[in-house]
């Protein structure tokens, strides 16, 4: 079956367009999904939040200042004062080098314009994000996926830092394939062990068999990330080879410099979050 396809194919490498060729556009709005897709990615990632209206959009922040030329929190504006906003013209000034006057306000994407757009033989990586500030999201997650027949084409992953989300999901529809995101912080002087951002799961150096066969019940894979603050390495080769030896894939946000990107695939990482699709698929082909 197609959903079958969609877990054998996971098992090779996947390059994840983070919020769509984010490096060359501005995230999560057409120009950079358009980008990812003619980059031949494996994935679009997206978050999705849901607006005052109840309708699913394609945005990271739960502020639209930095994305936008509005100002608030996105779950108080309907879809309709979202699709009046700037989402691109932020993106020219402050990536001058990549600016293209094509950007200038483009707009707030949905969901269902999303797949409407790219259909079912793209697939996508649809993050719950802030699950908790929008109450019936991963309901309606379902349904508009469902709608779009987009489960049974093995087109969609979702992914969420937060494991009653993703249980909320595996509950409405066991045939999503899960991903567990975890955010590690480096190791300080005056803390005993690694924190980790959700609760799910101890720190990587203490991480045991035990906790990944605990998310391997709902989860295909843990999406971690490499680096705290760009510098600091959190996750090493060994945690890797762990996860993987409890049948779970990894996945590593988000990763743009090229020599990070040839580590991870030294190290055997099952998938790369990036915002330049096209340094990575250099490395990989
Ligand atoms: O979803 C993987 C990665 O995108 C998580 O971090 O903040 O970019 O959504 P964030
Ligand atoms: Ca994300």
């Amino acid at each position: 079956s197609p959903l079958q396809q969609q877990l054998d194919d996971l098992q090779a490498f996947q390059v994840i367009a983070h919020r769509g060729a984010s490096g060359h556009a501005p995230e999560q709005t057409l120009p950079a999904l358009e980008l990812a897709h003619e980059m031949g990615v494996d994935y679009l990632e997206l978050d999705i939040q849901m607006t005052a209206d109840g309708e699913l959009v394609a945005f990271h922040d739960e502020r639209i200042d930095r994305t936008t030329d509005g100002e608030g929190e996105l779950r108080d504006f309907t879809l309709e004062s979202l699709k009046a906003l700037d989402a691109g013209s932020w993106f020219n000034a402050a990536y001058p080098d990549y600016a293209d006057e094509a950007y200038a306000g483009v707009e707030i994407l949905t969901l269902g314009e999303v797949i409407e757009h790219f259909g079912t033989e793209m697939r996508y990586y649809l993050e719950t994000k802030s699950p908790e500030l929008y109450p019936g999201l991963e309901e309606a997650m379902v349904e508009e996926l469902e709608a779009h027949g987009l489960v049974e084409s093995g087109s969609v992953i979702i992914q969420s830092f937060s494991q009653e989300s993703l249980q909320k999901v595996h509950a409405l529809n066991a045939d999503i394939p899960l991903v567990q995101l975890v955010w590690y912080y480096p190791e300080s002087d005056d803390s005993e062990r690694l924190v980790e951002w959700t609760g799910v799961t101890p720190g990587p150096s203490e991480i045991t068999d035990a906790d990944f066969q605990a998310m391997g019940e709902y989860a295909v894979g843990i999406g971690t990330n490499l680096t705290y603050q760009d510098d600091l390495q959190v996750i090493d080769a060994a945690f890797i080879e762990q996860a993987q030896a409890n049948d779970l894939l990894v996945h590593v946000y988000t990763v743009n410099d090229p020599a990070e990107m040839q580590k991870l695939l030294d190290w055997g990482v099952d998938g790369i979050f990036t915002d330049f699709p096209d340094r990575l698929n250099a490395l990989v082909d």
